[in-house]
């Protein structure tokens, strides 16, 4: 496929985890590998599309022409994203964000002893839902929903409390969707709610249906 129809159109994707730090060799983190987020900058960037991804730690290469920006923790994601929202026409947020941190970062290696341990997290700033606070009519603002259980309700509401324009929503309990592997098996819905159902399929397939929907929003401004 080569079509162009994204050009002109800047998109900031965010993908991978991110990580907290509980002291200089440990940390809390979560299964995600960069898959989803860096299949839709490569299909952005092939459709035309001016892409920043805003990446956690992971394995990937990011596709020539695209910018990429790494970050570690939820906070620096934060500010990465944040700097660069008013430039972006949309914005994709694939990356599994750390909802909590570590309330203190050890400066040294804590050492064990007889007793049992406990660590302190206090929240993180939603980075999604602050955008959906500043966003203006002419974004459109993408959001995924990784869920164990209530996956309709709680990917519904994510829409409502996130003000976005639609939700990536996968089932994390069905072999083949959600984080590490090559496919994904997802809801999508939109703030009208519209939903539909997309059977296993690679993330890169994925991905450009994720676009088709955004570009759709775009010409209906
Ligand atoms: O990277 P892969 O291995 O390919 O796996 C893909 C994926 C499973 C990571 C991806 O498809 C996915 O679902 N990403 C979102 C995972 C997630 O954190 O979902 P959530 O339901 O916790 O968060 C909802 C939305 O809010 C997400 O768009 C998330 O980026 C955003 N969020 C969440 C918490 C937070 N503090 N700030 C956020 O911006």
């Amino acid at each position: 496929q080569d079509k162009k129809d994204l050009k002109g159109k800047k998109i900031l994707i965010t993908a991978g985890p991110t990580r907290e730090a509980i002291d200089p060799v440990r940390y809390i983190t979560n299964h995600s590998s960069g898959k989803m987020g860096y299949a839709i900058a490569e299909r952005a960037l092939d459709r035309g599309a001016e892409v920043l991804l805003i990446s956690g730690p992971t394995n990937l290469k990011a596709p020539v022409g695209v910018n990429k920006i790494d970050v570690n923790t939820t906070n620096e994601m934060y500010e990465a994203v944040l700097k660069s929202f008013e430039w972006a026409d949309v914005v994709i947020k694939s990356a599994a964000v750390a909802d909590y941190r570590p309330a203190m970062v050890a400066e040294n290696k804590i050492k064990k002893d007889d007793n049992d341990f406990s660590i302190k997290l206090v929240r993180n700033p939603d980075i999604l839902k602050e955008l959906g606070k500043r966003k203006k009519d002419n974004k459109i603002l993408v959001g995924f929903a990784a869920e164990t259980q209530n996956l309709f309700h709680n990917a519904k509401n994510k829409i409502q409390n996130k003000n976005l324009d639609f939700i990536v929503a996968n089932d994390l309990t069905k072999e083949g969707a959600g984080f590490k592997s090559d496919t994904n098996i997802v809801t999508i819905i939109d703030k009208n709610g519209q939903t539909k159902h997309y059977e296993k399929m690679p993330k890169i397939d994925l991905a450009e249906i994720i676009l088709d929907k955004v570009k759709s929003l775009l010409i209906e401004e």
